[in-house]
C-alpha cells in the first residue's frame, strides 16, 4: 500500500487520515503494535485534537473490522483483496460516518483523496451506496476469526459479553498514590471510585492537562492492571517488580511502602518508568536487564512478575491486539522460564504473584496450575472490586464484559503463592 508523501496543498484533514492509514497499514500489514508506530507518525500532526482523531479512526476501524468488510463486501460486486487500499480507506471512511458522527462530506472530502491515482470512484460509490441504505454497524463487535475461534474453545460462556465489553472504548482509570485522598481527586476530577486507590473517569480529554497529573498525585492505569499490586498490600521488606516498565506496579509496591527493585529489559520503556517515578515523587531501583540472565545479591520478600504476554485482554483500550495474535509457544516458554526464576529468588516465607493482561488461558489459569514447590494463597474477595470474585482455585480473572454496569474492566489473571 504505497502512500504519496503529505502535501501542503492538501484540504485540511486530509494529513489527518493520511497518518491514520499509516497506523492502519503498519498494524494490519506489518503486525506492529499501535503503542510503537503512533508516536513517531502522530509528531506530523500539529494539533493534539488531529492526533487524538486520528487515533481514534484507527482505533474504531480496528474494533469494527469484520463488519467493516462485511458492509464494503454488500456494496460492491468487485472481489477487493483484504488488504487493498481502497478497502482500508473505506474502514476509515465508514467509522468516521458511522461510529464518530463526522457529517458524511467531510469524510468524502478527506476520505477520497487518499486514493489520487486509484479507484476513488469505486470508493466514493460504496460510501454513498452504504449511507443511502442507511447502513449500521451491529451493537456487538464481530471478533476476528482468529481471536474468535482461540475465546469460544476457552470461554464459551463468556465471549458475547467480552464480545459487549469491546464496542466501546473504555473510560480512563487512575490508581491515586495516596488512597486516603480518593473520594477528594473523584470529586476534583468528575470522576467515581470502584475501590480505595481507584478514580474512574467516563471520557477522557488530554491527560498530562489533568489536574494532579504534574503533581504526580496519580497515574493512568486499568483497575485490573492495579488489581496484582493490591494482593501485596504494605510492606517494607524487598520487593522485586519483574518486567516492570512503563511502571505502573512498581508506583503501587513504592506508595506502600517497599523497597523496590523495578526491572524491565526495554531501554525505552524504562524512560518511561523513570519519568513516572520522578513525576510522583516515588523510589525504586532501576535495573535494565534480561531477567532470564540477571541474578540478584540478594533474595526478595515480594516478587511481582508481570509477564510479557499476548496482552489479548486489553483489546477494549487497544484493539490492534485482536488482529496481531503472538506465537504462543514461545511466549509461554519464556513465560514459564521467568516464573522458575522468580521462584528462586523467594525468601522463605516470600510471596510471588504472577500475573498477565492476557485472556488466553495458557498464558495464566495453565501457567498457574504448573507451578509446584510453593503454597497457594487463595485471593480473598475482599481484594476485588464488587462484582468480581475470584476463581475456585483463589486466583483473579477478569475479562472486558465484567463490571460493564460501571465502565468494564480489562482482561487480567493473577495468582500467589508463598514459600516455605
Ligand atoms: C506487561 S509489561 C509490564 C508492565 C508493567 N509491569 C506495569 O505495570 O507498568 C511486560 C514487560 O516485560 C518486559 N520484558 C519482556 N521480556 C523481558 C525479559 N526477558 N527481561 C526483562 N523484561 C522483559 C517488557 O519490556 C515489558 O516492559
Amino acid at each position: 500500500m504505497a502512500q504519496a508523501a503529505p502535501s501542503s496543498s492538501e484540504i485540511p484533514g486530509v494529513l489527518t487520515r493520511r497518518t491514520a492509514l499509516r497506523m492502519l497499514d503498519a498494524v494490519m500489514r506489518r503486525g506492529e503494535p499501535l503503542d510503537h508506530i503512533a508516536p513517531p507518525l502522530l509528531r506530523g500532526l500539529e494539533r493534539s485534537d488531529d492526533r487524538a482523531l486520528a487515533i481514534a479512526i484507527v482505533q474504531e476501524s480496528l474494533r469494527w473490522q469484520t463488519d467493516l468488510d462485511q458492509l464494503i463486501d454488500s456494496a460492491t460486486r468487485q472481489i477487493l483483496p483484504s488488504d487493498a487500499k481502497v478497502r482500508v480507506v473505506l474502514w476509515l471512511m465508514l467509522v468516521q460516518a458511522l461510529r464518530l458522527q463526522m457529517p458524511p462530506h467531510a469524510v468524502v472530502a478527506t476520505g477520497l483523496p487518499l486514493l489520487t491515482g486509484g479507484p476513488r470512484r469505486l470508493a466514493h460509490g460504496v460510501f454513498s451506496t452504504l449511507l443511502k441504505r442507511e447502513a449500521a454497524l451491529p451493537a456487538v463487535p464481530t471478533l476476528p476469526s482468529a481471536v474468535a475461534r482461540r475465546w469460544e474453545a476457552a470461554w464459551p460462556d463468556r465471549i458475547a459479553a467480552i464480545a459487549a465489553g469491546i464496542a466501546a472504548p473504555p473510560p480512563l482509570d487512575l490508581t491515586i498514590k495516596d488512597a486516603g485522598q480518593t473520594e477528594y481527586w473523584a470529586e476534583r476530577l468528575g470522576g467515581t471510585s470502584l475501590m480505595p486507590g481507584h478514580v474512574r473517569i467516563p471520557r477522557a480529554g488530554t491527560v498530562e492537562a489533568m489536574a494532579g497529573f504534574a503533581d504526580g498525585a496519580w497515574w493512568v492505569q486499568d483497575l485490573a492492571a492495579s488489581l496484582p499490586a493490591r494482593l501485596v498490600g504494605a510492606g517494607q521488606g524487598r520487593a522485586l517488580d519483574l518486567c516492570a516498565a512503563p511502571g505502573g506496579k512498581t508506583m503501587q509496591l513504592a506508595a506502600n511502602g517497599w523497597n523496590v527493585t523495578a526491572l524491565d529489559r526495554s531501554a525505552s520503556r524504562l524512560r518511561r518508568l523513570h519519568d513516572n517515578l520522578g513525576r510522583t515523587g516515588l523510589t525504586a531501583e532501576v535495573v535494565a536487564a534480561d531477567a532470564l540472565a540477571w541474578q540478584p545479591d540478594a533474595p526478595f520478600d515480594v516478587i511481582l512478575l508481570d509477564a510479557p504476554c499476548s496482552a489479548t485482554g486489553t483489546c477494549r483500550r487497544h484493539p490492534d491486539v485482536l488482529h496481531r495474535l503472538p506465537a504462543f509457544d514461545a511466549l509461554t516458554d519464556m513465560q514459564r522460564d521467568l516464573l522458575q526464576r522468580a521462584l528462586g529468588w523467594l525468601k522463605p516465607d516470600g510471596t510471588l504473584i504472577y500475573a498477565v493482561c492476557s485472556l488466553e488461558p495458557e498464558e495464566g489459569e495453565r501457567q498457574a496450575a504448573s507451578v509446584t514447590n510453593v503454597h497457594p494463597v487463595p485471593i480473598p474477595r475482599d481484594a476485588l472490586p464488587a462484582g468480581i470474585t475470584p476463581t475456585a482455585e483463589g486466583w483473579l480473572r477478569t475479562d472486558p464484559g465484567m463490571l460493564p454496569e460501571s465502565g468494564g474492566i480489562d482482561g487480567f489473571f493473577a495468582a500467589r503463592w508463598v514459600a516455605r
